[in-house]
């Protein structure tokens, strides 16, 4: 995997004004990237704008979330088909935040990332375990097991067209990212799953890492075999730190071609 991926994750932050500045800002760096994909996800009322803000630039837009169901009698949900309609390549399906806060079960997420698919974006699921797990020594088996509830719902072939984020719980805005090393065994223990049901598959799906990247630690995190780019929060609301973030991904190997499989419309 010579592209790298990074996905700018919102969150919840940001005002029209404030959106065009940071767009503004990041766009001279994010111009000149020679071989890495970036994504932002805004809010999904400001979609729209930030849209418009990237039009004729190759930085993609993404969705935070998505309704498991296609349309209908569901007050304040939003569909994947609204998030294509608008101009969305990627959806973030289960990151930890809806999963605690919102009560996203196992069964839902993986409801959520075949819907994303049905729509045409392309699903990044959020896999990651809590301290408590870590501590208990069940990271390997809380990931496989957020992992086998989609691999269940869609099967390998599906699963392979969406990217698939690890964040551990306790990294995500705590400003303790995960050493290089405890990142890179988590990834390889999703790779090797995966690895177990398509091996060439396996070898091809970006895994992303995200929980606390930043500008000082991102190219270490990068270098980590099985790391194939980042899922960015706070980082990524500020101009010069994602820009930085976006440079450390941005290796060089090979130009960002037309058949770069995060350019690939995964209908
Ligand atoms: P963080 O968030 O970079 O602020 O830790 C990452 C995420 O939640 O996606």
């Amino acid at each position: 995997m010579n592209n790298k991926l990074v996905i700018a994750n919102w969150k919840m932050h940001g005002h029209q004004a404030a959106n065009a500045r940071l767009i503004g800002g990041l766009l001279p760096t994010l111009e000149r990237l020679d071989s890495v994909q970036v994504a932002i996800c805004p809010p999904t009322p400001y979609l729209a704008q930030v849209s418009e803000l990237l039009a004729d630039t190759a930085v993609a837009i993404g969705a935070q979330n998505l309704s498991e169901r296609a349309q209908g009698a569901y007050t304040g949900e939003v569909s994947g088909q609204m998030l294509a309609d608008l101009g969305c390549r990627y959806v973030l399906v289960g990151h930890s935040e809806r999963r605690s806060l919102f009560g996203e079960t196992d069964a839902q997420v993986a409801m959520k990332f075949e819907a994303a698919l049905a729509a045409g974006l392309t699903p990044v699921l959020c896999l990651g375990e809590s301290i408590h797990q870590r501590r208990a020594g069940n990271t390997n088996a809380v990931v496989g097991s957020q992992l086998k509830a989609v691999l269940d719902q869609v099967g390998i072939e599906q699963l392979a067209k969406g990217v698939i984020a690890y964040e551990p719980v306790w990294a995500i805005g705590t400003g303790a990212s995960a050493s290089p090393e405890q990142a890179q065994q988590a990834h390889l223990h999703i790779r090797q799953l995966l690895a177990a049901h398509a091996p060439a598959l396996a070898s091809r799906i970006a895994l992303l890492y995200g929980g606390s990247v930043n500008a000082t630690n991102a190219a270490e995190l990068f270098a980590q075999h099985d790391i194939d780019g980042g899922l960015i929060g706070g980082a990524s609301l500020d101009a010069a730190c994602f820009s930085a973030i976006c440079q450390a991904a941005d290796t060089g190997a090979l130009p960002v071609s037309a058949d770069n499989i995060y350019n690939k419309d995964p209908a």
